[in-house]
C-alpha cells in the first residue's frame, strides 16, 4: 500500500498545491466517510489491527492518532478509524471563526519527508464546529475511538484575555468531544507561545478547569478536590470531568517544560502532547530545500523527529512516568513510533508522515508495534511505554 502510494498517487498529488490538494482530500474523505459501503472499503484496506489501550479513563482503539490540523473543520469525522487511527485530535479551533494568514502557507521539503506550515488556525469557529460534531453524532456516524479537539486562541484576541477565548471554545465543544489540548505553542499566532509561560498557563487552565467542574455537574467554582473524581465515571446527573492535556513546542528548554510540569498536579493537567511544529531549521544544502526553510511558520516531518523524542523522554524522567505523554513529530514507520513509546509516550499522533506515506501508514505502524511487541515478549503496550 505505502509503496503504491509513494511511488504513484504521491508523485501526482505532488504537482499540485500543498494546501489545495488538502482541502480536496478531506472533502473526498468527509464524501466518502458518510457512505458505510465506502467506509467498509476504506477499512477493508487500511484498518489497523486492534492494540489498545486505556487513558485518562478512555479506550483507546490503537495508540496511533492522527495530530491536529488534519482535520480542522472536523469534516471527515468517521473515516480516520476506517483509515486505522485509534483516536483523533480535531481542530485547532478558536471561539472567533478566521481566516488564517494568506496564501500560500503550506509548504513541502519532499527530500527531507518535511512541511513548513504558517496556516494560523483558519477555521469556522468553535459554535460551527460544535454542530458540525453534533451533526455527525446525530446521523450515527460517530466513530468507536476517542475524539479530541485542539484549542487554539483567537488571532484578534489579546493575549491577557486567552483565558476568556480558550473557556468560550471549551464551553461550546465539551459535550462534542472525549477530550481536549490547549494548544499554546503554534508558531502561527502572534506571540500565541508566549502563554507557555507558567503564570498565563495558568490562568487558562485556571478557566478551563472551573467550566469543567462545572459542566460536569462535579461543581463550581472548580478547585482540586472537586477534580479527584476527574477520569472516573460518576452516577446520577455527574459525569466525568473531561481530560484537558497541553500540546508544548519542541523549542521550549528543559527549564520552561519543568515549569509547565509545576502546574500537572494543581491544574489537573491529564497529559501532555509533545511536540507542536518547530522554528528551528537544519541546514540544508540544495537550493530547493532553502527556499522552503526560508519561509516562516512551523517546521514537521523528519527532522522534528529526535527533538521531539528527546523532549518526551525528559518529560517522562521529570514525571517518573506519572503524566501521559502524546508523542508526535515525524513519525513516518513503526520504528519511530516505536522510539517515542520506549522515550515515554503512551500513545503517539502524526500528520506529515500521512502526506508522504499515505493512507496505509496507521495500519502499518500498529502491526509493526504488534510485532514488536511479540518478538519482545510484551503482552500489553503499557509495559513498554518508557522501557528506553
Ligand atoms: C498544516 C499543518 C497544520 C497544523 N495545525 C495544527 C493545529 O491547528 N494545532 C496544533 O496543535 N498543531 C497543528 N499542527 C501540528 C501537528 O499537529 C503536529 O504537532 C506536528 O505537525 C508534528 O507532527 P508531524 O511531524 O507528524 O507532522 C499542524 C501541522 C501542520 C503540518
Amino acid at each position: 500500500m505505502s509503496w503504491l502510494y509513494r511511488n504513484f498517487v504521491r508523485p501526482a498529488l505532488f504537482t499540485l498545491d500543498s494546501e489545495e490538494i488538502h482541502n480536496r482530500t478531506l472533502r473526498l474523505l468527509g464524501w466518502a466517510g458518510r457512505r458505510p459501503v465506502l467506509r467498509d472499503a476504506l477499512a477493508s484496506f487500511c484498518g489497523a489491527p486492534q492494540l489498545p489501550i486505556e487513558l485518562c479513563g478512555l479506550h483507546f482503539l490503537n495508540p496511533v492518532g492522527l495530530a491536529a490540523g488534519m482535520d480542522k473543520q472536523a469534516e471527515a469525522v468517521p473515516v480516520w478509524e476506517a483509515l486505522g487511527f485509534g483516536f483523533v485530535e480535531l481542530g485547532g479551533v478558536t471561539w472567533q471563526s478566521q481566516p488564517g494568514n494568506p496564501a500560500p502557507r503550506l509548504f513541502r521539503a519532499v527530500a527531507e519527508g518535511a512541511l513548513v506550515n504558517r496556516m494560523g488556525f483558519n477555521n469556522p469557529g468553535a459554535e460551527t464546529i460544535a454542530a458540525t460534531l453534533a451533526a455527525w453524532r446525530a446521523a450515527g456516524q460517530w466513530p468507536q475511538h476517542p475524539v479530541g479537539i485542539n484549542l487554539g486562541k483567537s488571532k484578534t484576541t489579546p493575549l491577557e484575555k486567552a483565558a476568556e477565548d480558550y473557556a468560550n471554545s471549551f464551553r461550546v465543544l465539551w459535550p462534542q468531544a472525549d477530550f481536549f489540548v490547549v494548544n499554546v505553542s503554534s508558531p502561527n499566532t502572534p506571540n500565541l507561545r508566549q502563554l507557555q509561560d507558567k503564570a498565563a498557563l495558568d490562568e487558562i487552565l485556571a478557566a478551563l478547569q472551573e467550566v469543567n467542574g462545572e459542566l460536569s455537574g462535579v461543581g463550581g467554582p472548580w478547585s482540586a478536590a472537586t477534580a479527584a473524581g476527574h477520569g472516573a465515571r460518576s452516577s446520577g446527573k455527574q459525569q466525568s470531568m473531561k481530560p484537558i492535556l497541553v500540546k508544548v513546542a519542541p523549542d521550549l528548554s528543559f527549564e520552561a517544560l519543568d515549569e509547565i510540569l509545576e502546574l500537572a498536579g494543581p491544574r489537573q493537567i491529564a497529559g501532555l502532547v509533545a511536540t507542536n511544529t518547530t522554528t528551528a531549521r537544519p541546514d540544508a544544502s540544495d537550493a530547493e530545500l532553502k527556499r522552503v526553510y526560508g519561509e516562516a511558520g512551523g517546521l514537521s516531518g523528519r527532522p522534528l523527529r529526535a527533538r521531539s523524542t528527546e523532549i518526551i523522554r525528559h518529560l517522562w524522567r521529570q514525571t517518573k512516568g506519572s503524566l501521559p505523554i502524546i508523542g508526535v513529530g515525524g513519525i513516518f514507520n513503526a520504528d519511530d513510533a516505536w522510539e517515542k513509546i520506549t522515550a515515554g509516550a503512551s500513545l503517539v499522533q502524526l500528520y506529515t508522515g500521512l502526506v508522504y506515506e499515505g493512507p496505509g501508514i496507521a495500519k502499518a505502524i500498529v502491526t509493526g508495534l504488534r510485532q514488536r511487541m511479540n518478538e519482545r515478549g510484551f503482552s500489553s503496550l503499557k509495559e513498554v511505554v518508557g522501557i528506553g
